[in-house]
């Protein structure tokens, strides 16, 4: 009896979204959405026409105003720390900037040796204190039941961005560096492991609650050079807060071979990208870590009957089994009309705690 109540007593008190992770009894699927705060939302809008969005980033009670605004539309089960990966590359040195229209841009770009000779990861800490500012004070309006997820880029994410200065199609910079000097690549991705791992420690003692690595660009890689250049250093990643006791969930676009190489990393938790069989995925890594995702961000475009078709389906990969959270496949799309992001809620609200009562 006593162990009964002490168990129901936990289950309750454990935020729905960290008992999905560790796989413990659910009455239904926890959600957030990545990309949660941001540019489909009319109160972000009209919050970005009076500062620029590294202004909001970088100052405490904005960052927490962003963040919250998803969460009072619909009562998502995670927070995600609003900030960008980018402010990295930043804190190392270099400069940052968002053309309208042409998403990040960073400069001088790190091509050879001599670039990276003056980056250093000591101190980043001091640099990036405005992410703990807006940590703590996020913290100090969420619901407790509400955990707060704090982020970085993977390692070889942000030598991409570093490297190339800005998004691109085919990457010629990076590839060129891979291939001729793998020596440079593996300084800067050690450098930049350095500084994930002070930077995300930092998040843990402001207060986040789980950590995500956004490997965006994992999926540019051959899959026999996936584990030496951004695999390997996500796990040093893992291991650098093991002793913390979070769980650190590592999204790797690029499909179920990436999740294969993934699934020994230690990870609580994989991101699972909209273009992947999340049945094969759960096939795959389904019993090494939960799975977190995947529909499609330009389902959201769609009709009442093809989101609730497509939910549907998603949600019935784990049923009433725990160890899914359910997201987007990738980042919201800007132009997504909200109502269609309330009716999505709602579904999967609905879909998720029927399957889990008829169980
Ligand atoms: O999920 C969230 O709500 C938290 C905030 C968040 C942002 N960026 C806010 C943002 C997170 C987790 C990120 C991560 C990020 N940033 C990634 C990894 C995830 C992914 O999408 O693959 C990457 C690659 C970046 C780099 C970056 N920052 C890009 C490509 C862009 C888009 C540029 C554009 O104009 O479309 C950004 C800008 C950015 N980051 C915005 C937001 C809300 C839009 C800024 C605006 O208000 O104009």
């Amino acid at each position: 009896m006593r162990i009964w109540i002490e168990e129901v007593y936990m289950n309750s008190a454990s935020p729905l979204f960290l008992r999905a992770i560790r796989k413990e009894a659910v009455d239904r699927t926890p959600l957030w959405m990545m990309r949660q705060a941001g540019r489909y939302l009319p109160e972000y809008r009209e919050l970005r026409q009076k500062y620029d969005f590294l202004t909001v980033c970088k100052t405490p009670e904005l960052a927490a105003e962003v963040t919250l605004q998803p969460l009072r539309r619909f009562g998502f089960d995670a927070a995600i720390l609003f900030s960008d990966i980018l402010v990295i590359p930043e804190a190392l040195g270099q400069e940052l900037r968002f053309a309208k229209n042409h998403g990040p841009l960073l400069n001088p770009v790190v091509r050879s040796a001599e670039d990276l000779a003056t980056m250093s990861a000591e101190g980043i800490e001091e640099k990036l204190d405005y992410v703990a500012g807006a940590i703590q004070e996020i913290n100090r309006h969420l619901d407790p039941q509400v955990p707060l997820i704090g982020f970085s880029g993977s390692p070889w994410t942000l030598a991409v961005y570093m490297i190339e200065g800005q998004g691109s199609k085919n990457f010629q910079n990076v590839k060129k560096m891979l291939y001729t000097d793998p020596e440079l690549m593996h300084q800067l991705l050690d450098l930049l492991t350095d500084a994930v791992i002070r930077y995300v420690k930092m998040q843990v003692q402001a207060g986040v609650k789980a950590l995500q690595i956004f490997d965006t660009w994992g999926g540019i890689l051959p899959i026999p050079l996936f584990q030496e250049y951004s695999a390997r250093y996500m796990q040093k990643i893992i291991d650098a807060v093991q002793s913390e006791d979070l769980p650190v969930t590592l999204f790797s676009k690029g499909g179920i071979a990436l999740l294969e190489e993934l699934k020994d990393s230690g990870a609580a938790m994989l991101g699972v990208d909209w273009g992947t069989d999340l049945a094969r995925a759960r096939s795959v890594a389904g019993a090494n870590a939960a799975l977190q995702g995947n529909l499609d961000p330009a389902l959201l475009y769609g009709s009442k009957k093809v989101i609730a078709r497509e939910v549907e389906r998603c949600l019935q990969v784990f049923g009433a089994e725990s160890g899914h959270v359910c997201n987007l496949g990738h980042g919201i799309l800007p132009d997504i009309p909200v109502d269609n992001v309330a009716f999505f809620v709602d579904q999967v609200r609905e879909i998720s705690s029927r399957l889990h009562k008829s169980a």
